[in-house]
């Protein structure tokens, strides 16, 4: 069978400033495709960069008192240091000051000038020195760019130009004939009412009088190339063009990777500079929105550029990646705010998926002390077809580069997964000897699902599938994940096998509260003083407090009791047996962030009833009518234990 290849790039970017938040957004998609393209079976290749030459680097050089190379050596290291700690694990890493690199763009400018397709003219045009190029007065917003906000300068010079308007007509065809090819399909769109336009020519070289950092035109020693013709050829010069066997095997199912403020030169020069040259053209364009930071642009006068290593220091990688793909609908513009990364880490990562490793995990430990069960068959209660629907979908989501999508399917299995708990009741099973059997394929059925979990979240979460699957009893492959067509085989934990105590995947992080003047008066300016504590009780003696029994419970279950919004049902595992308390906290807690809880019981507390529902025990808490917390413990206890 022939081997899928596929070739992946990010853009090279640009040395004038360090790495932040759409950078690191790039390059961690296109990492999330490559990791899924090796599940699927394919060869991969994937290359990022940095973009050296240029005025934008000299400007920035000499903000620093340094030459352009040495400010490029200084921003470029801390682009490919930043990559292995963000789990990003790119093949290659192309500089355009690479001397390999510099050949071929001389070499391909060469070719292009021998066909006749590059002349020599006078120019006069407006030039934006941010985006490094002319702009035509319809791309200009109200004079100005419509990318840096400032009015471009006029330019007047003579130049090499690229003939552009010949290959429209070709380039038009190539994107109706190909689905695909630009993607999503507004962009496509935004493409093409681009081109019903006559393209201008492009101008592709910079006078040395003006310029000197970069790629000297080699049939005219006076001139430089124009940055973008230099940068666009590192995605060919990278694998060795024209003859390197990476070139052979890897151009023919290229991609790129890019945003939407650089699909011009991808979507437009690119391929007509290929197409001039005789070079088959890339295969796909995936084009990206942007990042916002707290709902602006991100901007160094805002200062809301957001630094990808302070936040993954603080939130851990794997949830920065998490983050960034769940919640950026591909194409589409995204905010990034602290609130809302923490939200999501509570919600989705410390909840959905942490509580239910380790509430699985705890059961397997409690019912079987850690011996995975023989699954013995229970058509209806297997799980296999829920993970099977996950697989296809997260299949082929991923496979059209819809990466929340792809999420939303495996978490959509880990939500189905609690609510099988929450129906099939283990707990109740436990008691039960007869029931044994049950239990048994329930467990083995949670394993099993949190495995196909384990497998499938690798491509956004490497750290966590390596942390989960071993905690499962399975061995990770060497090659550090599981093939797609391996993953939906139900049955690979084997029984017998000994799972320690789960750990925690993903600690929840604490919000600081705001005060509640600062709540209600957004300017937070007067705060109120905070609530006197009630007056202290009468004394008692130790004798007094020795008639309370207090023990550390565990929740198994949690639901809310018909016609009370106060009040919750919960079933609290206390040593030798589980015993059902009605708590008022329903205002405070949701039922599924209780479960796997410990917390403190009044174990000998007269059984009541309450809205109909037997009471035994109380759950202790502290806390005003706004909020209310549980007492609990910092580790795990055994439950049952007598608190002293
Ligand atoms: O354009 N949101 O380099 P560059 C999302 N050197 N992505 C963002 C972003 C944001 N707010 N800001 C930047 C260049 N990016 C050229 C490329 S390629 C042959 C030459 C990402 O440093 C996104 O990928 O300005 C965008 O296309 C790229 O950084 C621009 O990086
Ligand atoms: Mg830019």
């Amino acid at each position: 069978m022939k081997t899928r290849t596929q070739f992946f790039t990010t853009p090279i970017y640009y040395v004038n400033a360090k790495p932040h938040l759409g950078h690191a957004y790039t390059t961690i998609a296109a990492d999330v495709a490559t990791r899924f393209k090796k599940m699927d079976g394919h060869e991969t290749y994937f290359l990022t960069g940095t973009d050296e030459h240029g005025d934008k680097i000299v400007q920035a050089a000499q903000k620093q008192n340094q030459t352009p190379k040495e400010y490029a050596n200084k921003i470029s290291r801390l682009f490919q240091d930043l990559w292995p700690r963000l789990s990003v694990r790119n093949d290659q890493f192309i500089r355009t000051t690479d001397p390999a690199h510099i050949k071929v763009v001389t070499d391909l400018l060469t070719k292009i000038h021998e066909k006749g397709d590059i002349y020599f003219s006078s120019y006069e045009g407006q030039y934006c020195f941010g985006c490094e190029r002319f702009y035509q007065d319809r791309e200009l917003v109200d004079g100005k760019c419509p990318d840096h906000g400032v009015a471009p300068s006029t330019i007047k010079e003579s130049n090499y130009f690229f003939k552009m308007g010949q290959y429209q007509d070709w380039l038009i065809d190539h994107i109706k004939t190909h689905p695909g090819f630009i993607h999503p399909g507004q962009y496509e769109t935004e493409l093409l009412s681009f081109l019903k336009e006559p393209l201008e020519d492009l101008c592709i070289s910079r006078p040395k009088s003006r310029l000197t950092w970069g790629i000297t035109l080699p049939f005219d020693h006076d001139y430089v190339t124009y940055v973008w013709f230099d940068a666009l050829v590192n995605y060919i010069s990278a694998l060795g063009y024209p003859d390197g066997a990476l070139f052979k095997k890897f151009w023919p199912c290229a991609r790129h990777f890019v945003a939407k403020d650089i699909i011009k030169p991808h979507g437009i020069y690119w391929p007509i500079m290929l197409k001039a040259a005789g070079i088959d053209i890339y295969a796909g364009l995936n084009v990206h929105g942007f990042w916002n930071v707290s709902g602006s642009k991100m901007s160094k006068t805002i200062g809301n550029v957001t630094d990808p290593v302070a936040v993954t220091d603080q939130y851990g990688v794997d949830a920065f990646r998490y983050f960034l793909m769940r919640e950026m609908v591909f194409g589409l513009d995204a905010n990034f705010t602290e609130d809302v990364l923490v939200s999501r880490i509570n919600a989705d990562l410390a909840n959905d998926l942490g509580n239910l490793f380790s509430r699985v995990l705890s059961m397997n430990f409690r019912y079987f002390k850690g011996v995975v069960p023989t699954m013995l068959p229970a058509a209806d209660l297997s799980l296999e077809t829920d993970a099977c629907t996950a697989i296809h979908s997260f299949q082929k989501a991923m496979t059209g580069y819809e990466f929340h999508k792809a999420i939303t399917a495996v978490w959509q299995f880990i939500s189905c997964m609690n609510k099988y708990i929450d129906t099939h009741e283990p707990w109740q099973l436990a008691k039960d000897a007869d029931k044994k059997p049950l239990l048994s394929a329930v467990i083995c059925n949670l394993l099993e699902g949190l495995r196909t979990v384990a497998c499938l979240i690798y491509p956004v979460m490497p750290d966590t599938s390596k942390k989960m699957l071993p905690a499962l009893g399975i061995k990770i492959p060497e090659n550090g994940f599981f093939s797609l067509d391996r993953i939906h085989i139900w049955g690979q934990i084997q029984p017998g096998t000994c799972l320690a105590k789960p750990q925690i995947l993903f600690p929840r992080i604490d919000v600081p509260r705001k005060e509640a003047s600062e709540q209600e008066n957004p300017s937070g300016k007067k705060k109120k003083p905070p609530v006197a504590a009630p007056e202290h009780k009468p004394e008692i003696t130790i004798e007094d407090f020795a008639k309370i029994d207090l023990r550390t419970g565990t929740i198994l279950a949690a639901e809310k009791i018909a016609g009370s919004d106060k009040l919750l049902k919960l079933q609290v595992d206390t040593g030798n047996h589980t015993r059902q308390i009605v708590a008022g906290i329903g205002k405070y807690y949701a039922p599924e962030n209780l479960v796997e809880k410990q917390v403190v019981v009044v174990a000998n507390l007269k059984q009541a009833t309450l809205m109909g529902e037997k009471s035994q025990g109380m759950v202790l808490a502290a806390g005003t009518k706004k909020e209310l917390i549980l007492a609990g413990f910092d580790t795990q206890v055994q439950p049952g234990s007598p608190i002293k």
